[in-house]
């Protein structure tokens, strides 16, 4: 099993953290090479994994922290969604980061008139599951590019959709940004780190590990049998069974081109896994390529 495990979260240089609240307020030195990480907080070794790449690639990295209202439905959890600003910001600092933005939801939104909506790429798995969720994601991370006007932007890859939501938009709309997104990071035991990880009580935490083990499985197996459709069905369906018998009640579990997120029969160069599954009231996603 592939493992990216757990660094000390607040081992790391120091900086002068500049915290900024309003939006007028933000610049960057003229002269410096931006590298900037779009979080909602809660932040855990993936995030850092970020502002390592950002801080190490461009010298001047930003963050910005912002639990997105307008990514959430109405029955999600923006509400109870995990906020610990204090311990992010010493976390931020501990790793250099330079600059955190943390707007106020009034001033990023009030009075908007105007969203960005994606289609396409967007309205499959999550944009399905969840409507209106990219529409606020790329709506935020452009509002987010033109405030902070990066040189490189920095996401990771365990929201896979999201990755290519992201990227279709900022081509579309000619965004002048390099984009790049940074493999997940793991608990030991190969659950994909997420900020909603905290929602697991201990007995679903136990399980939460076979979405990772079910996929690693589905891509040994595909792999034997790359141009065989029947033999590649049932293999997601007896993993999506698996999946089911543990517990889990699951949204989706399927074979994709990962550059059009469309579902696909044979597995080629550019297939990936997704899945998406829920245990309890905690909804878990990641993928795998193959
Ligand atoms: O991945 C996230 O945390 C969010 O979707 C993002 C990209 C920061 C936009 O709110």
């Amino acid at each position: 099993m592939r493992k990216r495990c757990a660094k000390a979260p607040f081992q790391g240089a120091s900086t002068a953290l500049k915290i900024i609240r309003r939006i007028a307020d933000f610049e960057s030195p003229p002269d410096a090479k931006v590298g900037f990480v779009p979080t909602m907080g809660a932040f855990h070794e993936g995030h850092l994994e970020l502002m390592r790449r950002a801080k190490g690639e461009c010298g001047y990295c930003v963050v910005s922290l912002f639990v997105n209202p307008l990514q959430f439905g109405p029955n999600e959890d923006f509400s109870r969604y995990p906020r610990r600003e204090e311990t992010d910001l010493e976390m931020a600092r501990s790793i250099g980061v330079n600059a955190v933005l943390s707007p106020s939801a009034e001033e990023m939104y009030a009075g908007i008139q105007t969203k960005v909506m994606i289609g396409g790429i967007s309205e499959l798995w999550e944009g399905e599951l969840r409507p209106g969720h990219f529409d606020g994601v790329v709506t935020v991370v452009a509002k987010l590019f033109n405030i902070v006007r990066p040189h490189m932007a920095y996401f990771g890859e365990k929201d896979f959709q999201q990755c290519a939501v992201i990227s279709k938009m900022a081509e579309d709309l000619n965004f002048r940004i390099t984009l790049r997104f940074v493999e997940t990071v793991r608990e030991q035991d190969g659950l994909a780190m997420s900020s909603r990880n905290a929602y697991l009580d201990p007995a679903n935490r136990t399980k939460a590990p076979q979405l990772y083990k079910s996929l690693l499985e589905a891509a040994g197996r595909i792999r034997t049998h790359p141009n065989d459709s029947a033999a590649i069905g049932e293999i997601l369906e007896s993993v999506r069974q698996t999946l089911t018998d543990t517990g889990f009640d699951v949204d989706y579990f399927a074979l994709v081109d990962s550059r059009t997120l469309q579902p696909i029969e044979r597995a080629g160069e550019y297939s990936r896994l997704i899945a998406a599954a829920k245990l309890g009231s905690t909804r878990l996603i990641d993928n795998v390529p193959l």
